[in-house]
């Protein structure tokens, strides 16, 4: 079989349903059989651990970081054997560190994912350790090709694409939520808050991207001297928007420094 996922929850499971978009010749685990239900909707197999060791050629690991010395070590042999591609997405966690939990020299792609991409919109950090081939690289990238951007980065700033791309849905999520909240507050309904809110991240973003233009640029374009919205942008600055904002990001990132000790 050509992929299989160790761990398919939040994470691996939005990652499954973008490769199903390229191939279904894959199967998933997970230790409580929750994504049986997952596997029956994408659709692809579900196996047992140790037999996406003996069966898979490219394995995703999908556990949390903390679990991931236990979840490899009782198939370090079968791995030491087949030396299966290793794809991880264990924030924190370096390449070196996933052979040294598979006990062997192995290639291991790791990457840093965010959610959406099971909606084709993710963004996904990538860097590779030397045993990894131009082609397994390739192919695996063509693979993904339905998840959103892939980008490589090198392997020593990862953990900072993860605090602001990978934990980043979160802290959108929050500001999405507190626009709505505030719109509800001058009486817009809930429903149509959230749509409306959701709806201006997802363009302001666009345009931000399709310009190029320096995100400062377009907030200057959209504040007439005197208006209204010069008022928002004082209220979010005498608020600490944007240092909360900085903060989120460094705070991941230090978050992420201790997960790989
Ligand atoms: N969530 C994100 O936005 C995000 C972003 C970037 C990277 N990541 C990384 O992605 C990884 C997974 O995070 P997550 O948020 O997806 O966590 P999650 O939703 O808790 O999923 C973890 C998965 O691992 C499975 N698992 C746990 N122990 C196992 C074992 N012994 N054998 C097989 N499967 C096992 C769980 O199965 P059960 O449910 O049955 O326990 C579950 O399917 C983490 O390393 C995290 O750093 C997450």
């Amino acid at each position: 079989m050509k992929y299989g996922f160790i761990g398919c929850g939040n994470m691996g499971g939005a990652i499954a349903k973008a490769l199903a978009k390229s191939t279904t010749d894959f199967a998933i685990t997970d230790r409580s059989g929750k994504a049986i239900a997952l596997a029956a909707e994408i659709p692809c197999g579900y196996l047992s651990t140790m037999e996406i060791a003996q069966q898979c050629d490219r394995i995703f690991l999908g556990v949390k970081p903390h679990m991931m010395k236990d979840v490899l070590a009782p198939l370090q042999a079968v791995l030491a054997e087949r030396k299966p591609l290793l794809i991880t997405m264990a924030a924190g966690l370096t390449t070196a560190q996933i052979a040294e939990f598979a006990g062997c020299e192995i290639p291991v792609i790791r990457i840093m994912p965010n959610t959406p991409v099971a909606i084709g919109k993710g963004v996904t950090q990538y860097c590779c350790n030397d045993l990894v081939t131009r082609e397994m690289l390739g192919d695996f990238l063509y693979d993904m090709r339905f998840s959103g951007m892939l980008d490589c980065l090198e392997e020593r700033l990862i953990d900072a694409g993860s605090a602001i791309s990978g934990s980043g849905p979160a802290y959108v999520y929050l500001f999405i939520e507190a626009l709505a909240d505030g719109a509800v507050t001058c009486g817009i309904p809930r429903a149509k808050a959230l749509e409306y809110a959701a709806a201006t991240v997802i363009g302001a973003g666009e345009l931000v991207l399709a310009t190029g233009q320096h995100p400062g640029a377009l907030k200057d374009a959209v504040c007439s001297p005197g208006g209204s919205t010069i008022a928002g942008i004082r209220a979010l600055e005498n608020h600490g928007f944007r240092a909360a904002a900085m903060e989120a990001v460094i705070a991941t990132y230090n978050r992420n420094k201790e997960l790989g000790k």
